[in-house]
């Protein structure tokens, strides 16, 4: 992820640039910065660590006038949030500064070349390479200059650019990163998202890849990459800012339900690849102390602790070692046995949730090994582990967890396939089936979200009731779980998870004629003995609304309602069924005209204990 923003007009740049970043907030935020053309022709770069409240009041400290300059909110991917590691970067004597969203794949090689040719690099970013080599290409002309710097990028893209030694001038391009102009009366603008621009101007070029933008006091002039123009239409913007943010989406939680296919499938990126072993270039852990683990603790709370669930059950079977999942909050108070044959796997998306931390180095003060699945670079629980497999699920918003939480389902596989690669517990071909059902998981995960118009209707039917019922066996049981968690947070329904063959032991006496039960059956082992639970709450009433496996019509003899998943491998299972019971508990919350994404007494990042 991460924003930018560029200006040039005649008011100060700072205003608008800060006014832009902070409708791209939702882009990432841990950290901005601006670089202005200022008022004698040099660049001043102002940019810090953390949100963009830091940045504003440095500017009010020290502010910076100019009428032309880019700005940057940052989502870390390479080099953890820092003051060093904000954009915009600039060359070594800080005539051209640059803003970047995207990754340079070849910044390594491009790194080391520059470093040869005499150049030097102070962040850690792949980002820093470009000023660079814009400067090295700087034959007083910027435009060409960045035309022949981008010919040397692999990766993804969408940057601006300023240099001191054309005042007058904003360059900007993209690839596989978003990026917009805005069309202003005497006054342009680029931005990655249209929200950024809308209080000064609904006339937007959309640009395509490999497109630049030149713009300077007379215009904007598009141009290819040989330097043609191009011609483009105007796209007059007639929504409202808010509803751009959310990608058009009424919530962010909407948006993150539906932007789930594409980070699972960024999450596998580079790991999981047919025919050859997983690769987890981030792992330091070597092979013989895989083979030394002779206990595994899944740390982690909420949301991540349910998907640790999943790990468990995925790395028992798949690698034969055995796991214990804990919550976070009791972990450590228990004094645990942990020594340094122990490896402990912490779950969190924010990083930050104090139990976990707190779980983290109890482990280390112990001497155990940790690794950390995380969404968010240079947190500190990535700082604290040993190793840190990042879930690449983008900044997630709503406080209710979806997206995170399905990619941290995946890297549980990702992990449980790599240890039992590690230990030889599974043949290549049995790790070449599980990997191929993975890489279809994004497509199945697109065809499930047709159908919420269904899940929706359910909702609106029956988000009258006071509590439900959730029901799995196995890994279903782990899902049901995290349906209950969902919908109890975002609609207050009051709503517990039961694994379904211990219903019969107490919670049973709870069921009434009505009661709204959710039934997974989507383990087809489990499948005879989980319709033989249904029929206990359905003979008592039950109003019962099932999840199976595609294929399973038989169940519709047995519930109310009966809804289906794509077929996968049971192992995989929860990464589907998890999706309709996200909608569920989402258009409950809006049928009861609740605030979905900020529910109450809840907050993103639980930092205290
Ligand atoms: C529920 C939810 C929480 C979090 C929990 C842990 O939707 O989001 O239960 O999962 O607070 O947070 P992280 O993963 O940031 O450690």
């Amino acid at each position: 992820m991460c924003g930018i923003v560029g200006y040039l007009g005649k008011k100060q740049a700072t205003t608008v640039l800060v006014d832009g970043l902070s409708k791209l907030e939702y882009r990432g935020y841990d950290s901005a910065g601006v670089a202005v053309i200022t008022e004698d022709g040099s660049i001043d770069v102002t940019k810090c660590k953390g949100r963009l409240a830091n940045l504003e009041g440095k500017l009010e400290v020290t502010p910076v006038h100019g009428n032309i300059g880019i700005g940057h909110t940052r989502w870390a991917t390479h080099g953890e949030p820092s003051d060093v590691n904000s954009h915009p970067h600039s060359n070594a004597n800080g005539t051209i500064s640059v803003v970047h969203n995207g990754i340079i794949e070849n910044y390594i090689q491009l790194r080391e070349w520059l470093t040869e040719e005499g150049y030097s690099f102070k962040s850690e970013t792949d980002t820093e390479v470009i000023p660079n080599l814009v400067d090295y290409y700087y034959n007083g002309d910027l435009v060409e200059a960045v035309m022949n710097a981008v010919k040397k990028l692999e990766g993804s893209y969408a940057i601006g650019v300023v240099c001191s030694n054309e005042p007058g001038k904003l360059v900007a391009v993209r690839k596989d990163s978003p990026l917009i102009v805005g069309l202003g009366d005497g006054e342009y603008f680029i931005a990655s998202d249209i929200p950024a621009v809308l209080n000064y101007t609904r006339d937007i070029y959309l640009l395509e890849d490999k497109e630049f933008v030149v713009m300077d006091e007379s215009g904007v002039t598009l141009l290819d990459l040989e330097g043609n123009k191009v011609e483009k239409e105007v796209y007059h913007v007639t929504w409202d800012a808010d509803a751009a943010e959310k990608g058009g989406y009424e919530h962010f939680m909407a948006k993150e339900i539906h932007e789930q296919p594409k980070v699972i499938k960024d999450t596998m990126t580079s790991r999981i690849i047919k025919n050859e072993k997983i690769r987890l270039d981030d792992i330091t852990i070597t092979k013989e102390q895989i083979k030394n683990i002779d206990k595994i603790y899944i740390v982690a709370c909420g949301t991540a602790y349910h998907a640790g669930l999943i790990g468990k059950n995925a790395i028992e079977k798949l690698a034969r070692i055995p796991v214990e999942v804990e919550v976070a909050s009791e972990f450590r108070y228990r004094d645990p046995i942990i020594n340094e044959k122990t490896l402990m796997i912490v779950v969190s998306q924010s990083g930050e949730t104090a139990d976990t931390l707190a779980a983290l180095r109890e482990a280390k003060r112990q001497n155990a090994r940790v690794i950390a699945v995380t969404n968010v670079v240079g947190s500190s629980i990535s700082r604290e582990a040993d190793d840190v497999l990042y879930t690449w699920a983008g900044p997630e918003i709503a406080v209710a967890s979806t997206k995170a939480y399905v990619t941290q389902l995946i890297a549980m596989y990702i992990i449980a396939l790599f240890f039992a690669e590690n230990k030889g517990t599974l043949s290549n071909e049995e790790i070449e089936a599980i990997k191929e059902e993975m890489l279809l998981l994004p497509e199945k995960a697109e065809k499930l979200l047709q159908n919420e118009e269904d899940i929706k209707a359910f909702a609106e039917e029956n988000h009258m009731h006071k509590d439900m019922f959730f029901l799995g066996r196995g890994l279903d049981y782990a899902v049901a779980m995290e349906g209950s968690l969902k919908l109890k947070e975002i609609s207050y329904i009051h709503s517990e998870a039961y694994a379904a063959g211990e219903l019969k032991h107490g919670p049973i006496a709870l069921i009434e004629d009505g009661t709204v039960v959710i039934a997974l059956a989507t383990q087809e082992s489990l499948f005879e003995k989980m319709v033989s639970n249904i029929k206990e709450v359905k003979t008592r009433g039950a109003n019962v609304l099932a999840f199976a496996m595609e294929g399973h019509t038989e169940i519709e003899k047995t519930v109310d309602t009966a809804k289906y998943i794509p077929r996968t491998i049971e192992l995989l299972a929860p990464v589907l069924s998890v999706i309709p019971l996200q909608l569920l508990s989402y258009y409950t919350s809006i049928a009861k005209g609740c605030d979905v994404d900020k529910p109450r007494n809840l907050a993103k990042s639980v930092t205290v204990e």
